[in-house]
């Protein structure tokens, strides 16, 4: 797809991670597994707008859709062969290490997505939203890329497309719902920040629940485990005689 308007200029809190998406983007296999990443994302996100432009009942949303559908494939595509390329230029072909997923994420957010009993309005709402994160943290991964060309290269072309997913949204939710369009928007954006809150929140309790964990290994159990210990010590070894008047286990089951 074409776009004659610019590019998204990225965030803030984009731009001020700048330093942070240089390292994680810096190491080779890290690089691997972030563009498979992006490439199943891109990829789940073309299935789910082919999705919205069956279930469409306007004929313009349902080829915008059909074209917005097609550009994510493509990006799934070059993200996968570009990750395919630098896989062959790799030492180790798997790094079970840090990928820096939550701090470089995808971009687009378009995991979320849920089509089927979504109004056009939502949807469109929604993917303008994230179309417009992705753009943003593109421009900040093209920008931090200046050690890999082609990679870099891959993220402008992609780049390119996002802007213009961005902007016909916005335009056609405009067309859809003139008058509410913003308020559309604003219910859109408290959402995000609602699931944004959620993730945040559960990969902080497992940081917790892996901390308070440790701490209990290390301080709660060694008391016990000493105490076993003393105990064991203090046992009789081999066999020992049990009197017959406090044991009849031989005349009954239990
Ligand atoms: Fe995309
Ligand atoms: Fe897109």
């Amino acid at each position: 797809m074409d776009s004659a308007r610019p590019h998204e200029r990225p965030t803030a809190f984009d731009r001020m991670l700048a330093p942070v998406h240089r390292w994680v983007w810096s190491d080779t296999d890290r690089r691997v597994q972030k563009l498979l990443r992006f490439s199943e994302t891109e990829t789940d996100g073309g299935r789910d707008i082919l999705r919205a432009a069956e279930v469409t009942p306007d004929p313009r949303l349902r080829r915008l859709y059909l074209e917005h559908a097609i550009d994510e494939f493509r990006h799934g595509v070059l993200f996968r062969h570009r990750a395919a390329e630098l896989l062959k230029v790799s030492a180790s072909r798997s790094s079970p290490g840090f990928h820096g997923e939550w701090l470089a994420p995808g971009g687009h957010g378009l995991d979320d997505l849920q089509v089927d009993g979504e109004s056009d309005i939502d949807m469109l709402a929604f993917l303008h939203l994230s179309e417009k994160a992705a753009a943003s943290r593109f421009t900040v991964y093209r920008d931090v890329m200046q050690h890999d060309p082609p990679t870099r290269a891959v993220f402008e072309e992609i780049l390119h497309d996002e802007t213009f997913h961005m902007n016909y949204t916005l335009t056609q939710l405009a067309r859809v719902e003139p008058q509410r369009h913003r308020r559309h928007l604003w219910r859109a954006r408290s959402s995000r920040l609602w699931k944004a809150y959620l993730r945040l929140a559960t990969g902080l309790a497992g940081i917790l629940g892996s901390l308070l964990l440790t701490i209990q290994y290390f301080v709660i159990l060694p008391p016990f485990a000493w105490l076993a210990k003393r105990t064991a010590r203090r046992e009789h070894v081999g066999w020992t005689v049990v009197s017959s008047l406090t044991s009849d286990s031989l005349h009954r089951q239990y």
